[in-house]
């Protein structure tokens, strides 16, 4: 559509993601319709009656603090929080190595403004998180990526992508969005290896690590890195880590609510100190009552009890989705089985495109992300995203019943026109 400002927009707006798609999401706002589409959590798991005290216990004891500016870094003792809750996995850090983010969403953000000069080239996997890809185009940002199979990104590629030069490579080691799968132990070795080889850095995306279903937790790749430099430079401890090669995200969308907006970097302190710069022109700091609140909440140990309950709720969900594609789907579509996280990736046979089919979906009240939306560049049109998380079990059974209909009814049209043209 033609507007007074057509010509006012930025350069950068111009590839800013297709305008179908959105249109098509938009559509699944309806109430009647069983949605997969987006990434949400369960509303029911939200802590809803803890935060509200936390919040009441804040305003009486530090109200006017909570409600004053704060430090760009972030609230000072949910960045300890933080650096002891890092620990847990391995992930050695100090406070100045903590940057809090307005959800990781920002986060991938500030690193493209800090990082990112137009036409740079980034490596990513294929498919990966559109969020990603919409936060770095707006920088102007060229795309490389490698696929991804049952176990993470296929770093057998790696050497030839990474001779075309990246600015750096973003990786989902755990429960990938939008794939679901878990990158191997193996592979993240030699990942980290290679990185360091070529002078790499690799953005490690974790917004799902704490979400496993079943399964030993795999090692970072921040950590790998951190262990790599140690050895390197023998004197121990720290060095490793603020030497690093990784910079490494999560957040508490999935953990405790994506309403607060609240995530983290850790980093080398000196990239900490850019991305401080960066955020200062975006927001000056993340909110001060949330980011206080939040440190209220889960100060003495609540994290762990509330992850352990969502583990439980999701992994059930997830059992429900696989047993309902296992009955509903038919023959010729294939899944992913992810051990944790939100979502799974299905693959139709080829000839099926899931961007026109969704149309009918939508007509027959289920809804899915297409396939395509994941991809830099000309994507696979026959697969799509489910995401389990946030319809109750009824609705899973119901929504994929609903789903397997339409694509059985796509797939007799497809054989019907292979046997008019063979005809
Ligand atoms: C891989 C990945 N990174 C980042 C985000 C952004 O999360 P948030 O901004 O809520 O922390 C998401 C959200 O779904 C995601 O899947």
């Amino acid at each position: 559509m033609t507007t007074p400002w057509n010509h006012r927009y930025a350069q950068r707006m111009h590839n800013m993601g297709s305008s179908l798609l959105r249109e098509l999401l938009k559509l699944t706002q309806d109430s009647e319709i069983i949605s997969f589409a987006g990434g949400l959590p369960a509303p029911e798991v939200f802590p809803v009656d803890a935060f509200r005290e936390a919040s009441c216990k804040v305003l009486q004891e530090q109200g006017q603090r909570a409600l004053q500016y704060g430090a760009s870094e972030g609230y000072f003792p949910l960045r300890q929080w933080i650096v002891e809750h890092m620990a847990h996995y391995g992930i050695r850090a100090k406070v100045e190595n903590i940057l809090i983010t307005s959800g990781s969403q920002q986060a991938l953000d500030l690193i493209g403004k800090v990082m990112i000069n137009p036409g740079d080239l980034i490596l990513t996997e294929s498919p990966t998180y559109l969020g990603a890809l919409q936060a770095w185009r707006s920088y102007q940002a060229e795309f490389t990526s490698i696929p991804v199979d049952e176990d993470g990104v296929r770093t057998d590629l790696l050497e030839e992508a990474l001779c075309s030069g990246p600015k750096f490579m973003y990786i989902l080691p755990n429960f990938q969005n939008p794939a679901g799968v878990t990158l191997s132990l193996e592979r993240r070795k030699f990942l980290v290896d290679i990185a360091d080889i070529y002078g790499i850095p690799i953005i490690e995306d974790d917004p799902y690590g704490e979400l496993r279903y079943e399964g030993d937790n795999v090692t970072p790749l921040v950590v790998l890195d951190a262990q790599k430099h140690i050895q390197q430079t023998d004197n121990g401890n720290e060095q490793g880590f603020l030497r690093g090669n990784v910079i490494y995200i999560s957040t508490f969308s999935k953990t405790l609510a994506p309403g607060l907006r609240l995530a983290w970097i850790v980093a080398p302190a000196d990239v900490i100190n850019h991305c401080v710069i960066a955020k200062q022109g975006m927001d000056l700091h993340s909110s001060t009552f949330v980011q206080m609140t939040a440190y209220e909440l889960i100060k003495d140990g609540f994290l762990r009890d509330h992850v352990r309950h969502i583990r439980e709720v999701y992994g059930y969900r997830r059992d429900i989705m696989l047993d309902a594609l296992e009955r509903y789907f038919p023959e010729g579509a294939t899944w992913t089985k992810p051990k944790g996280g939100l979502f799974l990736w299905v693959t139709l046979p080829e000839g099926v495109d899931t961007m026109t089919l969704m149309p009918k979906a939508l007509e027959n009240k289920v809804a899915y992300v297409p396939g395509s939306a994941f991809y830099a560049a000309d994507g696979l049109p026959n697969t799509f995203r489910l995401n389990f998380s946030n319809a109750s079990p009824d609705q899973i059974e119901i929504g994929i019943k609903r789903l397997g209909e339409v694509i059985e009814q796509e797939l007799a049209r497809h054989t019907t026109d292979r046997l008019v043209i063979a005809g």
